[in-house]
């Protein structure tokens, strides 16, 4: 089978090539570098040239903040560019998997959201994704759009690299703990992927639409932090824990406003075969290789 990828340098990309040197499959990937998704004839030049089984979007303009006042290129990279790669997947007659994000709620809810519910994204990051699962549902029909949230990885930069990084900094940390979400690792994520993949391979007939694929435990961002330097410091990836503070996000403004509550059910998942991403498990990988 011949899949091709885009945003191959993030940290989903690089670890979907990581799990796919295990495989038989043959990988066409593309970093911004030589394709930009947005460019509507170099893309379906591209695809045309690799005549590819399954199409696998990692590419995504993600800098939250930064898109508040950078809307037009966070629209054409988390909009246009995934509205064309799903109208070449249709042309194709193949699927589209495709990533979005929690951030697409607005956060005022008291229990975990369906992939159902209603969407009211904060900020112009979220506005755009939204704008990009709905392009693709449009353009074509086989698609699995996997909402994800907090993402990390040993790959690029995350929450647990940051809070690495100030852990040997800092003696004394404060985090925001009024925010509630699922940290996702990259790497279970590439292989819920690589899962879709295979059962397309196998001829299995998908049920296609929105998923949420996150991790099973929620948490805060105070929360996060602590588990990652319990283990940091277990691992001896840093020496000692800094004083950790609760804060509230009125004490930490960013530019973008966060969804306070977006912790995202995974019940659906068992319907194409995946289980939510245990990220403690993930985290615990993620350190030992920051080691
Ligand atoms: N990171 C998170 O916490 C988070 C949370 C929720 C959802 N998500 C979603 O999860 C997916 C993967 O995120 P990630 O953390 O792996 O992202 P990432 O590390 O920021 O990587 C995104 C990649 O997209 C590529 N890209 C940007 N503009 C492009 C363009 N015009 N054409 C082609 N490629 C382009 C970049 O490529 P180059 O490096 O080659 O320039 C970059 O490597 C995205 O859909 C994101 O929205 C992420």
């Amino acid at each position: 089978m011949r899949i091709l990828l885009t945003g191959k340098n993030g940290q989903l990309g690089r670890c979907f090539q990581d799990v796919l040197k295990n495989t038989n499959y043959k990988l066409f990937a593309y970093g911004s570098a030589e394709l930009n998704i947005a460019d509507a004839s170099l893309l379906a030049a591209i695809v045309q040239q690799v005549k590819p089984d399954i199409i696998v979007n990692a590419a995504a303009y993600t800098a939250v903040d930064k898109a508040e006042t950078d809307a037009d290129n966070a629209y054409l990279v988390n909009a246009t560019g995934p509205e064309l790669l799903a109208k070449q997947a249709a042309i194709l007659g193949i699927p589209l998997i495709h990533v979005s994000t929690d951030y697409v709620f607005d956060g005022a809810a008291v229990e975990p959201y369906l992939p159902s519910d209603e969407t009211n994204p904060q900020g112009v990051y979220g506005a755009s994704k939204l704008v990009g699962e709905r392009a693709v549902k449009a353009a074509c029909e086989k698609h699995i759009i996997l909402r994800t949230a907090w993402v990390f990885s040993e790959y690029g930069n995350n929450f647990v690299k940051t809070m690495v990084r100030l852990a040997k900094e800092r003696d004394e940390l404060s985090v925001v703990a009024d925010q509630y979400g699922c940290p996702t690792y990259a790497g279970d994520l590439a292989k819920a992927i690589l899962h879709i993949c295979e059962q397309h391979d196998h001829g299995k007939v998908l049920t296609w639409g929105i998923y949420h694929y996150c991790g099973d435990t929620p948490t805060s961002w105070h929360g996060f932090a602590r588990a990652i330097f319990y283990r940091a410091e277990a691992l001896g990836v840093i020496d000692k824990s800094p004083q950790l503070k609760a804060i509230s996000s009125d004490l930490y403004p960013t530019p973008a406003k966060r969804p306070e509550y977006s912790v995202m059910s995974t019940e659906l998942l068992s319907r194409i075969e995946l289980d939510a991403s245990f990220w403690m498990a993930g985290l615990f990988s993620v350190l030992s290789k920051l080691k």
